[in-house]
């Protein structure tokens, strides 16, 4: 059995490559990074007709490969297809770029896996989580007893919320079709989702009506709770957004905040996107300010908020913020026997504890380095930035005979092309089309009541002014060549 034994570590060892191996593969991942970072502006932000099918012919087979080959085919199949988010000419969806020590602390944080489930295994890991937790907490006005979860992203930061809110409410499976939830139809929809696996399914959901500007009407959510209660039915939550994702728009919070405590509602704010624009110091046309917008945050229970997207990290870190702990955890924990040596360590409560996650990624030392290197002051200013540059397009997209949405809250902004002899929803999509195919920005386009229009999300940190000047430019000449084929297209039916 020894001689086996010895047999198989002699094949096992291979996975602890030497120092000189380590060396060269370091050299080798360098060196792709830099040449993808130092040529980002000359990249496309999207590449349409390449899907990078060639990928799976790359099977997993005994040999070992080596990694340059590896690199050059993920260079072709991974980095140089679709979309590309860490261009600034990401202007879809909600972009954010990937800040480089993003990067580093993921690095270490896999050569150290370090564990950061449950605080007796990393009580520095833990820490160092709460501790941003904690920090963000205070960015939104929740008391210091406050805490909650980093988690991949928005979707599973909403999902803890919901679940927690659900059980703080106590409604069993008996309850769930008696039970009536609130949001607007601009909720994002990893909510209806988080819903749907919370086994909310069933319950009522209340689409309250909107204002034109597309935030929540609180007088329609009074009447709606009203209503239901004297029908019998079980009102327990209210799910605002602070920025939603088709236009940016931040629901009145504070009249929010007055209901739910009126009627007893959890209060979740889902400010994934638009969360850490509470930290700007800018003024609206009408004299009040971003941060007024948020009024009444602090009085929600929980809010989900996303460094992936408002930090600016690279994709793979929401939170979210839960100000009753104690219901957060009767959700989430469980103790089992093979765990009895760490229940007396307890500085710090464990993420395992407040998440459906045991195991997971040391997620938090993602967001530490770069808040540690660069300190809170560039992320202010580019926040700031990027309210600018969306204003800024706003008022130039209308010099090029653009209709506009209701003025930008935050960094999101929509608007269509109204043609003189083509039906508007026709056009646009095409513009969208053409935009796609020339590449040099990415932007996304959305539907509301029926209508066509596209979108620009400004949040990469790598989106500049010269990026903006230049995608006027694209629709510039997007709409002479759509304006042209049209006009070809009626001569010959004519002809
Ligand atoms: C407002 C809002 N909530 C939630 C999400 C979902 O977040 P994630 O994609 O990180 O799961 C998004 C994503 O864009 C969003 O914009």
């Amino acid at each position: 059995m020894r001689e086996h034994i010895l047999q198989l570590e002699e094949i096992s060892k291979k996975l602890e490559p030497t120092i000189k191996k380590r060396a060269e593969w370091n050299q080798g991942i360098q060196e792709y990074a830099d040449n993808f970072l130092n040529t980002l502006d000359d990249q496309k932000a999207f590449v349409l007709g390449e899907d990078g099918k060639d990928i799976l012919k790359l099977e997993f087979g005994s040999e070992p490969k080596n990694l340059d080959d590896l690199l050059k085919i993920l260079k072709k199949n991974v980095d140089s297809v679709s979309l590309n988010p860490a261009s600034g000419g990401h202007l879809g969806y909600i972009p954010g770029g990937g800040i480089f020590p993003t990067a580093m602390g993921d690095y270490l944080a896999a050569v150290t896996n370090r564990y950061s489930g449950i605080f007796f295994g990393g009580p520095g890991a833990v820490r160092i989580e709460n501790q941003l937790i904690r920090w963000m907490c205070e960015l939104i006005g929740y008391p210091k007893t406050s805490l909650g979860n980093l988690s991949s992203g928005g979707s599973i930061a909403n999902l803890i919320a919901i679940v927690t809110a659900r059980d703080f409410h106590g409604i069993k499976s008996k309850d769930v079709e008696q039970s009536v939830i609130y949001l607007t139809n601009q909720v994002h929809h990893c909510v209806h989702k988080a819903i749907r696996i919370a086994g909310l399914r069933e319950a009522k959901i209340r689409h309250v009506p909107m204002d034109n500007c597309f935030r929540m009407d609180t007088n329609a959510l009074k009447k709606l709770v009203e209503k239901d209660i004297s029908n019998g039915l079980k009102p327990f939550i209210v799910i605002g957004s602070a920025g939603t994702t088709d236009v940016g728009a931040i629901d009145p919070l504070n009249d929010i905040a007055d209901i739910a405590e009126v009627h007893n509602l959890w209060f979740h704010i889902d400010a994934a996107y638009g969360g850490f624009f509470i930290m700007t110091d800018i003024k609206n046309p009408d004299g009040s300010t971003i941060k007024d917008k948020f009024k009444g945050v602090e009085r929600s229970d929980s809010l989900a908020i996303d460094p992936h997207k408002g930090m600016f990290l690279s994709y793979g870190l929401g939170a979210v913020l839960i100000k009753n702990v104690q219901a957060q955890m009767e959700s989430h924990y469980y103790q089992a026997n093979y765990m009895q040596d760490t229940f007396e360590a307890n500085d710090e409560l464990s993420p395992a504890d407040l998440s459906p996650e045991l195991t997971k990624h040391f997620r938090g030392l993602r967001m530490w380095l770069p808040l540690q290197l660069f300190g809170i002051e560039p992320f202010k200013a580019c926040l700031e930035e990027k309210i600018w540059l969306t204003r800024y397009f706003y008022e130039e997209v209308q010099k090029l005979g653009f209709e506009v949405g209701s003025y930008p809250e935050l960094s999101v902004a929509i608007y269509r092309f109204i043609p003189k002899n083509s039906a508007p929803n026709e056009f646009n999509k095409k513009l969208v089309e053409y935009i796609h195919k020339d590449g040099r920005v990415f932007i996304s386009s959305t539907t509301i009541n029926g209508d066509f229009w596209i979108r620009i999300a400004i949040l990469s940190f790598r989106t500049r002014l010269w990026t903006i000047d230049l995608y006027l430019e694209i629709l510039k000449e997007g709409i002479a060549s759509i304006s042209k084929e049209n006009t070809n297209a009626i001569k010959i039916s004519n002809s």
